[in-house]
């Protein structure tokens, strides 16, 4: 199909769904019956797939706060600590409360968010490699979660499978050890069943930061930029998906930086900065002006060597990156995100840059960085090969647009194995773009290697060898990976803009 007629075909799809849900009105108070009115297999299969998806059920367009309800400018806040109770060495144990937590935004703003321990971004939780764990989660929201400790490479029964919810009012506790050798930058957020858009927009998301207690970066300061999106109402409150986020990955109105609007953020000095797109479907492509940035490390941990950046920095939903910026010059300069146009669907207007911060730079004296981070594993030929394809199907039974995204032509069944993989077993998986959208890739259990990129006929190799659990594919893109899976059980793998994720453009895999 032709992009025009794509585009006009959703185009009719909204403007058609709009006007059934006028009728369904009448009758009906939500979407759920609506799709069953107008026979959708889904429904008579009695799966219920929608049925928890909170929805806006009204589709005209919500009104929204200006942006400039939100102070900005303040200085940038520096993430809190989720507390050790474990006063044993190489032990780390603590509690995690998710509640709905009132925020005043600004003494006459207050917001409900859902947080973890009244807090978003969540606390942060820092640990070293080797080090136990032990977390018990109690769920005092009115829906069930799970915590997904993504990017560790951690027990499949530990990890917050849609499988393992903890049910409203109930408790778990998680107990992992962190393996040696994966220092890192990893975040936590939940991932249970058709309710994780809406519990990440809502505010449940935190940081995990695991040390090497031989970091080559060690003496160089350190900060957190942890980004997020927030989607707030004129009345100050979170809102609901449209359809539009549904079908596109939800973006608000405010891009925070550890839940700070447009922060200041000071650089004195060449400073490492860990950085975590956490945001549901919004793409950040970093410009951080007038200082030399290196990439040192990404999802998984430290690069094999430092890389100077040459361009800015494509973080996609749940990529995460670190970076030691060396000021080149004294003075203000915007910290922006430069417009990438990921072919969204729909009317949407085109990307714009957008402003993120500020950054107050005091130039320095640039610090010589190791030749040498980290000792990558060499991962030898593949034994087994797998292909994803992903794909965008129009259907107008579907809620959200009429959209269904698909990997292998089917959505997440939670009781389907779609994969398995022999426990060790290094593979090459192949996974195709096929669709007129970005996408990314997200996988837990591992840390892969992207091998080769191709598009448009035309093969490339990364600029730069990395451990990765996330990587962007652009439309009609291939890419392999290489990828051991060294725990058994079960493991998901889907598109990490959050809402195709909730839409089911997830797939599982079984490791024996
Ligand atoms: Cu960050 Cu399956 O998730
Ligand atoms: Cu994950
Ligand atoms: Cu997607």
């Amino acid at each position: 199909m032709k992009r025009r007629n794509f585009l006009m075909n959703i185009t009719a799809a909204i403007g058609g769904l709009v006007a059934t849900k006028a009728i369904a009105k009448i009758d009906h108070n939500n979407m759920h019956n609506m799709v069953c009115d107008i026979n959708s297999d889904e429904c008579q299969k009695g799966d219920g797939t929608h049925q928890h998806m909170n929805m806006n059920n009204n589709q005209m367009p919500q009104k929204l706060l200006p942006t400039s309800a939100l102070p900005q400018g303040m200085d940038l806040p520096t993430l809190t600590n989720l507390k050790n109770d474990s006063n044993q060495k190489g032990f780390f144990e603590a509690t995690l409360y998710l509640k709905p937590t009132k925020i005043a935004l600004t003494p006459n703003l207050i917001t409900e968010f859902w947080t973890y321990n009244g807090m978003t971004p969540g606390p942060k939780i820092e640990v070293f490699e080797e080090d136990h764990v032990k977390i018990t989660v109690k769920n005092e929201l009115t829906q069930p979660t799970t915590v997904h400790w993504h990017g560790l490479l951690i027990p499949s029964d530990q990890d917050g499978n849609p499988q393992n919810e903890i049910p409203a009012g109930g408790s778990r506790t998680y107990e992992f050890t962190i393996p040696k050798g994966s220092a890192g930058t990893y975040w936590y957020h939940p991932h249970g069943h058709n309710t994780v858009a809406e519990q990440v927009y809502r505010g449940l998301a935190g940081t995990f930061i695991v040390r090497s207690k031989h970091d080559p970066l060690t003496p160089i300061p350190e900060q957190n930029w942890f980004f997020s999106d927030l989607k707030l109402t004129d009345k100050g409150q979170i809102a609901d998906n449209s359809m539009v986020d549904w079908m596109n990955g939800r973006e608000g109105q405010f891009v925070l930086i550890n839940g700070s609007y447009r922060p200041k953020i000071k650089i004195g000095s060449a400073t490492r900065i860990r950085v975590w797109n956490a945001c549901s479907g919004r793409y950040l492509n970093l410009s951080i002006p007038n200082c030399d940035v290196y990439l040192v490390g990404t999802d998984g941990g430290l690069l094999a060597k430092p890389y100077l950046l040459t361009k800015p920095l494509l973080l996609t939903p749940a990529e995460r990156a670190e970076l030691v910026i060396m000021p080149k010059q004294t003075g203000t300069v915007y910290l922006q995100s430069i417009g990438y146009d990921r072919n969204k669907m729909g009317n949407v207007p085109p990307e714009q840059d957008i402003i993120l911060g500020e950054l107050v730079l005091t130039k320095s004296d640039p610090i010589t960085l190791p030749n040498t981070l980290n000792q990558l594993p060499n991962m030898g030929p593949a034994v087994a090969h797998k292909l994803l394809e992903y794909t965008e199907v129009m259907d107008m039974k579907q809620p959200h647009g009429g959209m269904l995204f698909l990997i292998n032509g089917k959505r997440h069944d939670m009781s389907r194995i779609d994969l398995k993989s022999k426990i060790h077993d290094i593979e090459e998986w192949t996974i195709f773009n096929n669709s007129h959208m970005d996408h990314n890739f997200h996988i837990h259990g591992a840390q892969f290697i992207v091998q080769t990129h191709e598009l448009n006929g035309k093969k490339t190799q990364p600029d730069y060898i990395a451990l990765k659990d996330t990587i962007n594919l652009r439309p009609h893109e291939k890419l392999t990976i290489k990828i051991q899976q060294n725990l058994p059980g079960l493991r998901m793998y889907h598109c990490h803009i959050i809402e195709h994720e909730t839409l089911g453009m997830m797939g599982q895999l079984m490791v024996e």
